[in-house]
């Protein structure tokens, strides 16, 4: 790829920028956020984490599945309870009691 390859949409950071910041001694996805703004977009990470991670892996010579994971916000919009009490299927809301309730009686 390109070194100018956008690899966070949101904030426009390309791969070079990713490169300049893991050589002052970014290590983490979060370095990397902190550096850049990569990841403080409105998708808050969703798209370009995972390509950060491989570069981070890459760049580093460290095993993908030990790059650190970011630290987590909470969703930049308003979203129900309900919603993020649904399975992966979109499903089976469960109450805080652990009852299977439907979508709205929450
Ligand atoms: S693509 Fe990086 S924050 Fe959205």
């Amino acid at each position: 790829m390109d070194k100018s390859t956008i690899v966070c949409r949101c904030e426009e950071i390309n791969i070079d920028e990713i490169e300049t910041a893991i050589k002052n001694g970014a290590e983490t996805f979060d370095d990397i956020k902190r550096l850049t703004r990569c990841g403080m977009g409105p998708c808050q990470s969703k798209t370009c984490f995972y390509p950060v991670n491989e570069i981070i892996a890459e760049y580093t010579g460290m095993p993908l599945n030990e790059v650190s994971l970011p630290r987590l916000r909470m969703p930049l919009k308003m979203v129900r309870m309900s919603t993020l009490a649904q399975d992966s299927e979109g499903s089976n809301v469960v109450s805080v009691f652990g009852e299977s309730v439907e979508d709205g009686e929450s």
